[in-house]
């Protein structure tokens, strides 16, 4: 078992394998950045996998593959097959934004993945075009179709923004709730990459919203989940992740590794190690020993927490695309 300095079990791993990405969201990354890492630098899918594979014996039993924009790694399916075949009942998943969904889903599946978080801001073309500032939604909208298909687990990701998709919100849900898959809506996170003019709406705000057509019920926390449950009238579950309230840091249970080797104690904070040497060297002691350092320094608490930020404050340096949100 793999547990952190504070006494929280670690066992949920989520592993970047591009920070590149197709889409350029506003909340995430407007611009192309300066400069991507360069080829030479990314760890091979064996490299990734033999870290996993440490983990994995220590008792991570759930991963997630993220970006960028995962897809854009070529054969992923292979890296998936990898760890499926390693480990049949780990708990499989990828983060999307849904764009090669429609011919990659089949051999996703194919390989052992188990289910896909989507993020899906609207279903006005419009608006999804201006947020991902390239036209998306058909093809989105498509690649979900499949998914769900294929039969692969669905769960949508929606990021509402004052004044651009905060009028979509009972839209989200009636499209989720139609399809029978859960929407979480996640409060905007402030970051140094995203367009600066954004307005994130507070959950209670997200709520309110909600509120305007149904009678909700919290449930509460699904586990070490960062997404707090809430039921409709008629039994249709929804999620908000708040990371402002930051009180599901009591109970991380996770971990992020790069596709560079960076592994990652909290998302908000800056300190990393590189397990880079160790896997290309092959030396699983030493991988090994990185993570029970990250383990040990893993941080309490993020630090989006209401009222401590200085106005103008950047609350967080390193891009999303980098850590997979
Ligand atoms: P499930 O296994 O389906 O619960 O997935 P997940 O919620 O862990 O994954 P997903 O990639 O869909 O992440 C949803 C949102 O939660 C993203 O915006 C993440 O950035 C955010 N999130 C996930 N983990 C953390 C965390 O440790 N801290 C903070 N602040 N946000 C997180
Ligand atoms: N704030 C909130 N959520 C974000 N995501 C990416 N950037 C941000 C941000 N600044 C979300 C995406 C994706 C998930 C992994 O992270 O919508 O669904
Ligand atoms: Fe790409 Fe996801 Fe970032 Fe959008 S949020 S730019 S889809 S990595």
């Amino acid at each position: 078992m793999l547990i952190d300095g504070h006494g929280r079990t670690v066992n949920y791993l989520r592993v970047s394998v591009t920070e590149r990405c197709n889409f350029r969201c506003q909340y995430c990354m407007p611009e192309k950045p300066f400069s991507w890492v360069p080829k030479e630098n990314l760890l091979s899918f064996e490299e990734l996998f033999l870290f996993m594979k440490v983990a994995i014996d220590e008792g991570v039993n759930k991963i997630r593959i993220t970006g960028g924009e995962p897809l854009l790694r070529e054969d992923l399916d292979t890296f998936i097959k990898m760890i499926h075949d390693y480990k049949p009942d780990i708990d499989l998943a990828l983060t999307t934004n849904a764009y090669l969904l429609p011919q990659t889903a089949q051999r996703l599946k194919d390989a052992g993945l188990k289910r896909l978080n989507i993020s899906l801001d609207s279903l006005k073309p419009a608006v999804a075009h201006n947020i991902a500032q390239k036209d998306v939604l058909e093809q989105v909208l498509k690649g979900i179709d499949k998914a769900l298909e294929v039969g692969l687990g669905v769960k949508i990701n929606m990021v509402p923004m004052k004044g651009i998709n905060d009028d979509e919100i009972l839209d989200i849900i009636a499209y989720c709730k139609e399809r029978n898959i859960k929407v979480r809506f996640i409060e905007y996170m402030e970051n140094s990459h995203a367009n600066k003019t954004i307005e994130g709406m507070h959950g209670r705000e997200i709520l309110e919203k909600v509120k305007e057509k149904h009678t909700i019920r919290a449930l509460g926390r699904e586990g070490a989940s960062p997404s707090f449950n809430y039921a409709l009238d008629d039994g249709y579950e929804f999620g908000l992740i708040d990371p402002h309230k930051h009180d599901f840091c009591e109970n991380c249970n996770r971990i992020r590794l790069t596709a560079e080797g960076h592994l990652i104690p909290c998302l908000y904070f800056d300190e990393a190690m590189s397990i880079a040497d160790a896997v290309k060297k092959g030396d699983i002691k030493a991988a090994s020993e990185v993570l029970a350092t990250v383990l040990k320094d893993k941080p309490k608490e993020n630090r989006w927490i209401e009222g401590e930020l200085e106005e103008g404050q950047e609350v967080s340096n390193r891009a999303f695309y980098e850590t997979g949100g």
